[in-house]
């Protein structure tokens, strides 16, 4: 499985933490992944808040209707984003860009704190204005998310996913697919091995019938020769 993949699946939103600070160096790769996430025209119009003092904690955990669990977290990270430039490039669809552009960048940051054993949670049910007071954040840009890092305190269940084939749809809206990699079977690797393993049972079955038959064909010769019938 892919390890990406293996990540995502592995990755949980943490909401109790040991009173472990995270190191600064993987604070930091965090941080870099979400700087090599994918932008609307590379604007990257975002900026991001390290938060790890304990009054502003609190401050943001009010801000975020009062989920005090928040500030137990080691750092805290507040993504700001600027539509003004989006907006001057893309018209209304810039709006829309910005939301996506500081999703992909939460969603890369989540994934490499997972991968680094950090546990983390993404938060967005909060008071606008006070979480951009908290932090300073200027009117010309707006809190989108918080991020909460630290080591976790609690083994999270994996909270039930759809199914697979009543989300992915094949070519038009509602076409649902059961084994999307069967019925698309010339590229699939699960299709390969299928092959593969159907040949070397094919190979047991014709090797052990070859047998049977070469026996069954002896004992006819020997049976003919002893009643004298001439088998050459
Ligand atoms: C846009 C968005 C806003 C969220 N806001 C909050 C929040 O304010 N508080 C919280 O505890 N979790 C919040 N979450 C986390 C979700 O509750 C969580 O992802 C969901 O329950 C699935 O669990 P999982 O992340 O462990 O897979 C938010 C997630 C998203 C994507």
């Amino acid at each position: 499985m892919s390890h990406v993949l293996e990540t995502a699946k592995k990755r949980r939103s943490i909401r109790k933490y040991l009173d472990i600070p995270v190191e600064w160096d993987k604070v930091v790769q965090i941080l870099d992944a979400g700087r090599y996430a994918p932008a609307a025209g590379n604007l990257q119009s975002w900026k991001i808040v390290v938060v790890t003092d304990p009054g502003q904690k609190r401050q943001l955990a009010e801000a975020c209707l009062k989920q005090y669990w928040i500030e137990e977290a080691s750092i805290i990270l507040v993504i700001c984003a600027k539509e003004e430039r989006m907006v001057s490039y893309y018209g209304e669809r810039g709006r829309q860009y910005l939301i996506q552009g500081v999703a992909a960048m939460a969603e890369n940051m989540l994934l490499t704190a997972t991968d680094l054993g950090v546990g983390s949670c993404w938060v967005g049910a909060f008071d606008e204005e006070k979480v951009a007071e908290a932090v300073g954040c200027p009117s010309r840009a707006r809190p989108h998310m918080l991020i909460t890092l630290g080591y976790s305190d609690e083994v999270v269940p994996v909270p039930p996913r759809e199914t697979f084939e009543s989300r992915v749809y094949l070519g038009k809206y509602n076409n649902r697919v059961k084994n999307f990699n069967i019925v698309l079977w010339d590229w699939s690797l699960q299709m390969q091995e299928t092959a593969q393993e159907s040949k070397a049972k094919a190979q047991k079955m014709w090797n052990k019938m070859s047998e049977k038959i070469k026996h069954h064909k002896e004992k006819i010769k020997e049976k003919m020769k002893k009643k004298g019938v001439d088998t050459k």
